[in-house]
């Protein structure tokens, strides 16, 4: 569904990422796990169409993304919930959802999207009226998550998503992603709790220095050396 390839991209000059390649397929759940700075957020930014400098491949569904405006790739059916939430404050629950379905291919029928947001996120409906800003850290999780599935997305793309949230509520959010994977969406996750990342994901990648540096099924790398020792402390 999602191929990059010998993708070489940043922010100016000097280029974060080096000759990166990445698959993934329909209705799978891949995860990117790696040290701060290696580069996880640039490459999200790359395939969301949110960085000047990119060059080598990525296709979704085998259109080519590079040449397109980050709506365009929205309206394609990729949705990217950034790192740190970034939710309107100001605004309500529900205004910042409906935000979402901004570039949704069909925006009149947006009102679907919303109910199975708060099928998925009872919470969030309880708390339609109340402004963003004055939610908990773990809400404005749900309200980014969320926003990211009024796109009804064909691919969502998380970052980062249990950045700052206490266990409970990073578990419970992990369950979430299950479901939104089990409804048929496929999920690439970047995640800086490894095992939480290892045991949600069918297959990870890790990324070190803006490149690929191991990748392979969840479940041996929950078993390699290297990744014990450098991500589970074991
Ligand atoms: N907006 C930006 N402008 C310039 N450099 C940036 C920007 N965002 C990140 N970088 C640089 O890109 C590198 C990779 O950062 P990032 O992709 O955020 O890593 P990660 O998400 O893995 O922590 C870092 O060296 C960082 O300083
Ligand atoms: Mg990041």
């Amino acid at each position: 569904m999602l191929e990059v390839s010998g993708l070489t991209a940043g922010y100016g000059a000097q280029p974060v990422l080096h000759g990166v390649s990445l698959e993934v397929a329909r209705n799978e759940f891949v995860a990117v796990i790696g040290a701060n700075t290696a580069g996880k957020s640039t490459l999200l930014r790359a395939i969301s169409g949110l960085l000047p400098q990119c060059s080598g491949r990525i296709a979704f569904e085998g259109e080519d993304l590079t040449r397109l405006k980050a709506h365009e790739i929205a309206g394609l059916g990729i949705a990217h919930v950034p790192e740190g939430r970034h939710v309107f404050a100001d605004m309500t629950v529900e205004e910042n959802l409906k935000m979402g379905a901004y570039s949704h291919a069909n925006p009149a029928f947006a009102h679907h999207a919303l109910e199975r947001v708060y099928e998925l996120f009872p919470r969030l409906k309880e708390r339609r009226a109340q402004y963003a800003g004055s939610m908990s850290g773990g809400e404005q999780q749900m309200v980014a998550v969320g926003r990211g599935m009024m796109l009804e997305p064909k691919l969502l793309i998380l970052d980062e998503p249990s950045l700052g949230l206490a266990p409970l509520v990073v578990e419970e959010m992990h369950q979430r992603f299950l479901d939104i994977h089990r409804s048929g969406v496929t999920v690439l996750l970047v995640e800086q709790n490894v095992s939480l990342a290892l045991h949600s994901a069918e297959r990870a990648y890790v990324m070190a220095s803006g490149a690929i540096e191991i990748e392979g099924a969840a479940r041996e790398l929950l078993n390699d050396d290297r990744i014990r020792r450098a991500y589970l402390g074991i």
